[in-house]
């Protein structure tokens, strides 16, 4: 049995099924994912490799071969076709996308296997979202409803909103009550729990809530299990936070009982709409990393969810690595264009900016250092790399408004994100491509002789697809200098 023929079982069907990584009814062999590849802006379907199984991630690495991809649609597998597609502009935000959406995840941001089998998770960066206004059959007013959500327990940031659930139909801010999702992220700005976070929270609208009060509650812990499950449900003057490690053990119930004291929260006013990495009026500054979750109809008991729990450390989530082109950490290196390689143009600083310039054996010894980088373990990934200049110690390349720059670093959680870069095979065939950490479609490139973290296609005027391939792909030699 999936997830949701326990809820069935349980007398609280599933009104929403999303997953990316697995089918969550036994029977399932419909659509999980859609593609869109930018190369062409042609779409493809991720189904499982068979009914109730693992998404085929062979369709997924066979369509985007030497090009990007973006989820575009999250199928609900559930029979309400209550599909998640890029979240519209809303009340608080726009997104950057034309039209003023939010962007989509790219696909290969969160890989995972599940008993030993490869998928894909969704890999929400700021200004990402999904949404579904128009939603069937998810409880409205003070209806009682329940929710599950597996994510990566690491990636999270403390904007608004990493949320799954409940949210208005119109994409504003309606008011207190109006919401009932799951948060997730360390968000202290209305409520929090013990120690510094994460936290598993339920965003009601115009508050995060952990427990009875509006501010601190204790009882809710930070936790940050690479793989997490978190539950939120409610139903009139009752609500329950739960969670726990999705690789293995139980569930935990971190708060059960009335809801908050504060106006408008008790009776409720849900509206039925879904959202997915934003808040309720598309507050789009959170990132996390969403793998599969549920929306139910009726409140589930806690035997249901402790059933629900068992299936999904059957499952046997874990971890792949990230990068798949090897670089030794304490080396140093240069990092040659591929477009032109007469030219010899080599990655390095020029002030604090990031250029490609010409550089050979008879530059100066200043330029020839300002060509070459120390390889360590990724700042805020240890799948990953950063690159500490050789000319100016302790500073290292991170992104900024997606430019490249060479900057100290300041020890923030923001300054490691950015300067974290994943290697694979060059897009071009030659070489390697390094793509950002935190926005896993944003390649290093170079463009009119700067350097950028740019998409392939996107909103940026160096996200040009013209070339786009050559200029993410580069020859990694030892260092000049
Ligand atoms: O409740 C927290 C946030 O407040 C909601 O997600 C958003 O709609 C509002 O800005
Ligand atoms: O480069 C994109 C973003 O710009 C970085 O993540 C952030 O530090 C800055 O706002």
């Amino acid at each position: 049995a999936g997830p949701c023929d326990i809820y069935a079982a349980g007398g609280t069907a599933c009104v929403a099924a999303h997953s990316t990584t697995r089918a969550l009814y036994s029977a399932y062999t419909g659509p999980l994912y859609q593609l869109t590849r930018k190369s062409d802006n042609t779409k493809k379907d991720v189904k499982p490799l068979a009914a109730g199984g693992v998404a085929n991630a062979t369709i997924q690495d066979d369509f985007c071969k030497s090009t990007t991809c973006l989820i575009t649609t999250i199928y609900d597998q559930s029979s309400k076709g209550n599909h998640l597609t890029q979240a519209p502009a809303g009340g608080a935000a726009k997104g950057p996308e034309a039209g003023g959406y939010d962007s989509a995840a790219p696909a290969t941001g969160a890989p995972v296997t599940l008993d030993g089998v490869k998928a894909y998770g969704v890999f929400i960066a700021p200004k990402s979202g999904y949404r579904n206004n128009n939603a069937k059959g998810i409880a409205v007013k003070d209806g009682p409803e329940g929710m599950y959500a597996v994510l990566d327990g690491t990636h999270y940031n403390g904007a608004c909103c990493f949320d799954y659930g409940n949210a208005e139909t119109n994409s504003q801010d309606t008011g207190n009550g109006h919401m009932e999702a799951i948060y997730f992220g360390s968000c202290s700005f209305w409520g929090s729990g013990a120690g510094k976070g994460p936290w598993i929270m339920a965003d009601l609208e115009n508050g995060l809530f952990s427990g009875v009060n509006t501010k601190q509650n204790t009882g809710n812990p930070t936790i940050s299990s690479r793989f997490l499950t978190t539950i939120v449900k409610g139903k009139p003057n009752v609500w329950a936070i739960r969670g726990g490690n999705a690789a293995s053990g139980t569930l935990s119930t971190f708060y059960d009982g009335k809801r908050p004291n504060a106006n408008g929260y008790n009776p409720m006013s849900k509206e039925g709409a879904i959202i997915l990495g934003i808040g309720g009026d598309n507050s789009n500054g959170a990132q996390g990393t969403f793998y599969e979750g549920v929306m139910t109809s009726g409140y589930p008991s806690d035997d249901t969810e402790n059933k629900v729990q068992a299936d999904i450390v059957a499952a046997k989530y874990a971890t792949t690595k990230l990068s798949t082109i090897a670089l030794t950490v304490g080396s140093s290196i240069s990092l040659q264009d591929t477009t032109d390689a007469l030219s010899k143009r080599y990655i390095s600083s020029a002030g604090s900016t990031v250029k490609v310039q010409a550089v050979s054996s008879s530059s100066n010894t200043s330029l020839q250092q300002e060509a070459s980088w120390i390889v360590r373990t990724g700042l805020g990934h240890g799948d990953c790399f950063s690159f500490e200049s050789k000319s100016e110690r302790g500073s290292y390349i991170r992104h900024y408004n997606f430019e490249l720059q060479v900057q100290p670093n300041d020890g923030s959680k923001q300054f490691a994100e950015d300067a974290t870069f994943c290697t694979e095979a060059g897009l071009n065939g030659q070489g390697t491509s390094i793509r950002s950490w935190n926005y896993p479609d944003r390649y290093l490139r170079h463009y009119n002789n700067t350097t950028y973290a740019a998409s392939n296609g996107g909103y940026m005027h160096f996200d040009d697809a013209a070339m786009f391939n050559n200029e993410v792909s580069w020859e990694i030699s030892a260092a000049l200098a």
